[in-house]
């Protein structure tokens, strides 16, 4: 079973932990702003081989490298003007950029999954100070068995990966709760890859453009990851309901009662205020939580599609896709 260490209790040994594991060349479950993430030596073949292991995720699927100061990044990728800037503003932060690799970068091709492209992140909080003791970029997918809900506590991890790994650090709840948002720059062109913990909006007052969001078709080729089935909890899913049936699950938004909703199995509201920022934070763990009740469906009533609802949307429209 995983170590569990608090970082807020014992700061110097979670850090020493850290460095020694992944000096192993094995992961470690690491708190990040957005989701835990499932951390590793992005250098090094077995290290990175261990995370699709334990993960039990396909290899097509590349990871993002993370890094703690703009000059870690700038040894493994090349930035254009557009990438520069929104690194500048949003780092460290919920945003990952896809950028050429840089030619002497030490990131493993296994980690790329062969591109030439490279996902880089630079995360805030203990992530970023686990990162800067080790000295070598990080390559990290959500701490979460392929194809699953991605964890925001360490609980989460504990549940579903503890077997598996040496070590989970506990930072509490992860703050934004769902996954970066992920652009890359394009013949000069930004595009959005995935939405995430930065809004859009934010990104384009930045970058004085708009970004170009891909067809569904695109997005298979382009971001692997972005599997049309995913975050998927055991339950299947019924998205903007206005009413609840008998034994389902309901997570709502808003405050709104729905019709139906005595029968409900629990009922779960994500934010009562209508506060997006909020309900992105709960969200992966009501899920869980609905999920765990043993529900046949779990029922969303409608979530605003502005904002920090486009990626929520996004993460539930995976979550419902067949499987
Ligand atoms: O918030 C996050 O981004 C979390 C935390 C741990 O940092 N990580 C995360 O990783 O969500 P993961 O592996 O679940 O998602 C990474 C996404 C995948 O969709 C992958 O296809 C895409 O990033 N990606 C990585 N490198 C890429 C590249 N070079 N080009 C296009 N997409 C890339
Ligand atoms: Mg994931």
């Amino acid at each position: 079973m995983a170590e569990i260490i608090e970082t807020s209790l014992d700061r110097v040994r979670a850090l020493e932990r850290a460095v020694d594991v992944l000096g192993q060349g094995r992961p470690i479950a690491l708190p990040t702003e957005t989701v835990y993430g499932l951390a590793a030596d992005a250098t090094r073949a077995d290290a990175i081989a261990s995370i699709y292991e334990v993960k039990g995720r396909p290899r097509f699927n590349p990871l993002i490298s993370h890094v703690s100061d703009m000059e870690m990044a700038e040894s493994h990728g090349v930035f254009d003007p557009v990438s520069r800037r929104l690194a500048e503003a949003f780092w460290p932060g919920p945003l990952t950029l896809v950028v050429a690799r840089a030619p002497g970068s030490a990131v493993h091709a296994l980690a790329t999954a062969g591109l030439d492209t490279l996902g880089l992140r630079m995360p805030a909080g203990f992530a970023r100070e686990v990162i800067s003791a080790f000295g070598k970029p990080l390559a990290a997918p959500s701490a979460n068995t392929s194809g699953r809900i991605s964890p925001t506590t360490a609980a989460h991890v504990a549940d579903d990966l503890g077997s598996a790994i040496d070590l989970i650090l506990d930072a509490g709840p992860a703050g934004i709760g769902l996954e970066s948002t992920i652009v890359k720059v394009e013949n000069g062109q930004l595009r959005l890859l995935r939405p995430g913990g930065l809004e859009a909006a934010d990104i384009e007052t930045v970058a004085g453009q708009r970004l170009l969001r891909q067809d569904s078709a695109g997005a298979t080729l382009e971001a692997p990851g972005m599997l049309a089935s995913h975050y998927a909890p055991g339950a299947a899913v019924r998205l903007d309901a206005t009413d609840v049936r008998p034994g389902e699950a309901l997570i709502r938004f808003g405050g709104m009662a729905l019709p139906g909703e005595a029968a409900a199995v629990i009922v779960l509201d994500l934010s009562p205020s209508g506060n997006l920022r909020e309900a992105a934070a709960n969200l992966f763990s009501y899920m869980k939580q609905a999920d765990a009740t043993g529900a046949r469906t779990i029922a969303f009533s409608a979530i605003p599609s502005q904002g920090l609802g486009e990626a929520i949307r996004d993460r539930l429209e995976r979550a419902a896709a067949p499987r």
